[in-house]
């Protein structure tokens, strides 16, 4: 491999990078992500930008077996470090088949979940290590790191009232109310560490607000 690249060339690979946009998408139950996502997905396509669309666990076959595994098993006690390694698992096959194939093609991804939430809900609220658990990210996801991530910041009393009214709920969504608590607080923190990559919207207020004040900030990475 040469680590020399003739200026132009060296120009162009800096320019392709500089392109690259993965944005994602935070926040506890019920904070509205997916809405967002496709509200978002809808005002880049229809201005001429390709997009991809995707979440985790998911977003390949191995991934979608992977999410039926952790979030269905109900039968099971899963352990904190096997349920890390499942989605990381999800999260490295997603990374290598999907997303960075999407990105050289110039595309804008748009995922709903990545390593801050195996952070926040692994790492913190689970107890494994907020440390430990970012390294294992980095790792696992061979260092991609979001050009910009929307955490949606909504009291888990709302969040977890506006799923079960809408649909069965999945085990990780079952845990105590301290648990939703937990990962609230670990998603503020690790926003406030972040402060250049992740930009914090209040989701309890009126959907359109939240949707204008996201398409105003993904403007100004995007022209
Ligand atoms: P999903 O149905 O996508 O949740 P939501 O609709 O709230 O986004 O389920 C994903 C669940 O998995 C959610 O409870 C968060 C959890 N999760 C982790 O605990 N760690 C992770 O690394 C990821 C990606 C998700």
């Amino acid at each position: 491999m040469t680590l020399w690249l003739e200026p132009k060339k060296l120009k162009q690979e800096q320019q392709k990078l500089q392109n690259r946009r993965f944005i994602t998408f935070e926040g506890g139950e019920g904070a509205g992500k997916t809405t967002l996502i496709e509200e978002i997905s809808h005002y880049l396509t229809s201005r001429g930008f390709e997009v991809l669309k995707t979440r985790e666990p998911g977003g390949t076959p191995l991934g979608d077996k992977i999410r039926q595994l952790v979030l269905e098993n109900r039968n099971e006690k899963i352990s904190p470090l096997a349920e890390l390694a499942l989605f990381l698992a999800s999260r490295a096959q997603h990374v290598e088949k999907v997303i960075e194939p999407a990105l050289k093609q110039n595309k804008i991804v748009l995922c709903d979940r990545f390593n801050d939430s195996s952070i926040a809900y692994q790492g913190i609220a689970r107890n494994l290590g907020k440390k430990e658990v970012e390294k294992a990210c980095q790792f696992f996801s061979q260092n991609l790191e979001p050009t910009l991530t929307f955490y949606l910041d909504i009291d888990p009393k709302i969040g977890m009232s506006r799923i079960s009214k809408s649909r069965t709920i999945d085990r990780i969504e079952q845990e105590d109310f301290s648990f939703h608590i937990q990962v609230r607080n670990a998603f503020l923190k690790i926003a406030s560490e972040n402060p250049q990559r992740i930009f914090v919207i209040d989701a309890s207020l009126p959907k359109t607000q939240v949707q204008q004040m996201a398409i105003k900030k993904l403007c100004s990475i995007i022209s």
